[in-house]
């Protein structure tokens, strides 16, 4: 018998290694992306889409008044494909409650990746803040979204030690490398239930 993929769309807004690194493991994780959406129009993961003959669609929020407004946009394209799963791959937007409620309200449903060991340091500028804060180990967390930033429950982590003479930029790079291992796995979990 044949396996039934899970459908699924990915929301970027710059490079897309997380993207590709998904791109690249489709078949073992067993999906297929319907469509890749950036907010951006000079987003590198759409060129990386297009390479993989993924349908694209760039829906910028700044042609919109209100974050409102680009979410119910969002929220309409989305619909027409009724996804399984709603990834955000470096989407730099946050998405407001009624993007969150028109998806996920009784369902898990939209996953995101963050490059710091959750609940620590939500936000930007995770690394430095972990070598401020004299941490011997940064990381990556793969979590659902829920109405508060960067605090839905945590599906897979993985963390990478702060090394003598690293710097934000060298653990930007460590920890990326180890987000490229971490998504599809966690995709992978959260799809076979
Ligand atoms: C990653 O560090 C991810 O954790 C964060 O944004 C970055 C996206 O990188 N949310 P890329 O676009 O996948 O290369």
């Amino acid at each position: 018998m044949q396996k039934t993929l899970s459908n699924i769309v990915v929301l970027i807004s710059g490079s897309g290694s997380n993207l590709q690194s998904i791109i690249d493991n489709t078949d073992n994780i067993g999906i297929n992306i319907q469509s890749v959406i950036s907010n951006k129009t000079d987003a590198f993961g759409l060129e990386r889409a297009k390479n993989a003959g993924i349908t694209t669609k760039v829906i910028k929020h700044t042609q919109f008044d209100t974050r409102k407004e680009f979410d119910h946009a969002l929220i309409r394209y989305i619909n027409t494909l009724n996804p399984d799963l709603i990834v955000l791959a470096g989407f730099m937007r946050i998405l407001s409650a009624d993007f969150i409620d028109a998806f996920s309200k009784n369902t898990r449903k939209i996953l995101n990746i963050h490059p710091a060991l959750l609940p620590k340091y939500k936000g930007l500028n995770t690394h430095q803040r972990a070598i401020d804060a004299g941490d011997f180990e940064v990381g990556a967390s793969v979590h659902f979204i829920t109405n508060e930033l960067d605090s839905g429950e945590i599906i897979l982590q993985k963390s990478v030690a702060i090394d003598l003479g690293d710097n934000a930029e060298t653990l930007a790079k460590k920890v990326l490398e180890q987000e490229h291992i971490l998504y599809p796995e966690a995709i992978k979990k959260i799809l076979q239930g």
